[in-house]
């Protein structure tokens, strides 16, 4: 016996067949029941949602004579032969390969002919929105002023991409993705009518993955078969689909929430000596967590978040647990690390890196800006200013040799302005730049107070960072604008307690640094 792949075999034949598009199926048989027919109708959606489908039922209800309540009796000659595809009044054209002008014109010549049994000649033109503008416009031509006797039915997953002149003149109708639990019981009915074993669990495995097209899902359930035979079981569908399995991301996602490093680090070696792609295990963690803040959020979630009913129970008792805060908290970091992930050959390291600082980070700051924050300390504390540096600083900075052409600038604003830019550019430097408002601002020469004791006064001792910032001001400024740092008693030293004037340097930074104060000394 030959195998007949599973979307073929369950194609539906009747509108009651065709699962999750009743706001569809149900208004084109009362317009069949009732005759109040569009010449032109556009199905929209995505793949494997049932617009092939939907087109072929109701071409088979336009021509068939013996049909019930807006159905096709699916047994007449005309039936049979739309169903085996070879039938000379409906005709299915591919928009993909048959997307030039003559095809539309040798469509146009056709159509003057009558149809051979019923009422009508039917086209159905697949992927419409890839004809070529021409072929739209001898279409456009034929909408205009359709014979009696022709019906179009077009279908397309990409409905944007369709001349709004040619949508004007259809009847459109939206496919919708089909929810998980659907397609769940559709791998259920059909495992059961074909003798394929399969758990409940192994069911939503599959429908997770056919992420809402029926045929993704039927099509997964085939592979998984010619592979395992007809007793399936879970680990064998996470294997052959190279799925990552769901209990990982819960681990991996509770070590995160409970600071266990060692645990992340595991979890990530299993999943790399699986073979999986770290960069898809990545987006499972982030999906996760989001469904973990909307679970939060939402009283009924299963609205917004497309998981098996038992999965939904868990990830509401993690979410409780865990805590808004440090969901977002870490929902946020991870969107921001994305990036890392992007472009290293190492995965695999990336990950881990990530996944380290995440579990490792339990203050409630942001995660960015602690982050940001300590790398800061860290390099203060690494390189201590060279005298060598502070001269050529001096002499890059000295503030004499440049008259200042008095034109003040709205400085509050510009400044403001500014730094708004920086923030784009280099989100570092602007972050120093927040605490020091400058003295003077004219067309071609900011002033800028310099803290040398502090670390951020130190920043751009830097001739690396003074130039870079010379470049952004430059570019912002759109002139040769100077920038000068003024020596400056911090004034915060003057208010300082005499406690923490003895205070070691490093510390006191990170007292500035992280707008905390002393609240105990011991
Ligand atoms: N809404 C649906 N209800 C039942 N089966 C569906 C549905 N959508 C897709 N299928 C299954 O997927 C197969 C392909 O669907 P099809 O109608 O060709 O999708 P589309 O044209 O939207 O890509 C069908 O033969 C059927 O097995
Ligand atoms: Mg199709
Ligand atoms: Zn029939």
């Amino acid at each position: 016996m030959t195998y007949e792949i599973l979307a073929r075999k369950w194609r539906p034949q009747l509108f009651e067949e065709v699962i999750g598009q009743e706001h569809i199926t149900q208004t084109l048989k009362n317009a069949l029941t009732s005759d109040r027919l569009a010449h032109a109708y556009l199905f929209s959606g995505a793949r494997g949602v049932g617009k092939t489908s939907v087109a072929r039922i109701l071409a088979k209800a336009l021509t068939c004579i013996k049909g019930q309540g807006g159905n096709p009796c699916n047994k007449c000659a005309s039936c049979i032969e739309i169903t085996n595809g070879s039938s000379v009044d409906v005709q299915e054209i591919d928009g993909a390969s048959n997307r030039g002008i003559d095809e539309i014109r040798n469509l146009r010549e056709n159509i003057r002919y009558l149809p051979s049994h019923g009422k009508y000649r039917i086209y159905i033109i697949d992927e419409v929105h890839m004809l070529t503008l021409p072929a739209f416009n001898a279409l456009l031509k034929t909408l205009e002023e359709p014979p009696e006797h022709v019906k179009f039915i077009f279908a397309t997953t990409e409905p944007h991409k369709v001349p709004v002149t040619i949508l004007s003149r259809c009847q459109r109708f939206d496919f919708k993705r089909i929810p998980l639990l659907k397609i769940e019981e559709q791998i259920k009915r059909i495992t059961k009518e074909e003798g394929i074993k399969i758990s409940d669990s192994g069911s939503s495995i599959i429908a997770r993955e056919a992420g809402g097209s029926l045929r993704d899902a039927e099509s997964l359930l085939d592979q998984v078969v010619s592979f395992t035979g007809l007793n399936v079981e879970d680990k064998q569908i996470t294997e052959v689909l190279g799925i990552i399995d769901r209990d990982l991301t819960y681990k991996i996602s509770q070590a995160i929430i409970d600071g266990n490093s060692k645990l992340c680090l595991e979890i990530i070696d299993e999943i790399y000596n699986y073979g999986y792609e770290i960069k898809e295990f990545y987006n499972e963690i982030m999906n996760h967590f989001r469904n973990l803040i909307v679970s939060m959020i939402s009283q009924d979630s299963s609205q917004l978040i497309d998981l098996p009913d038992n999965e939904l129970k868990e990830t509401k008792k993690q979410a409780k647990q865990a805590g808004m805060e440090r969901l977002l908290q870490s929902l946020n970091f991870l969107i921001n690390r994305e990036v890392d992930l992007r472009y290293t050959n190492n995965p695999r390291i990336a990950l881990e890196a990530i996944l380290l600082k995440l579990s490792g980070l339990r203050e409630y700051l942001s995660f960015d800006e602690l982050i940001k924050k300590i790398e800061d300390i860290e390099k203060r504390l690494d390189k201590s200013i060279s005298t060598e540096h502070k001269k050529s600083f001096e002499a890059a900075f000295g503030d004499k040799e440049y008259p200042t052409k008095e034109t003040p600038m709205d400085d509050g604003k510009k400044w403001g302005e500014f730094l708004h830019y920086l923030t784009t550019k280099n989100r570092a430097m602007a972050n120093i730049l927040k605490e020091w408002k400058p003295y003077k601002f004219s067309e071609n020469r900011i002033e800028l107070p310099y803290r040398e004791r502090s670390f951020t006064g130190s920043y751009f001792n830097d001739p690396e960072h003074y130039e870079q910032l010379v470049a952004y001001t430059q570019d912002f400024f759109q002139s040769n604008i100077k920038i000068v740092f003024k020596k400056q008693n911090d004034p915060k030293d003057l208010k300082k307690s005499s406690g923490e004037d003895r205070l070691p340097e490093p510390l006191k930074d990170i007292i500035d640094i992280f707008e905390g104060k002393i609240v105990k000394e011991s």
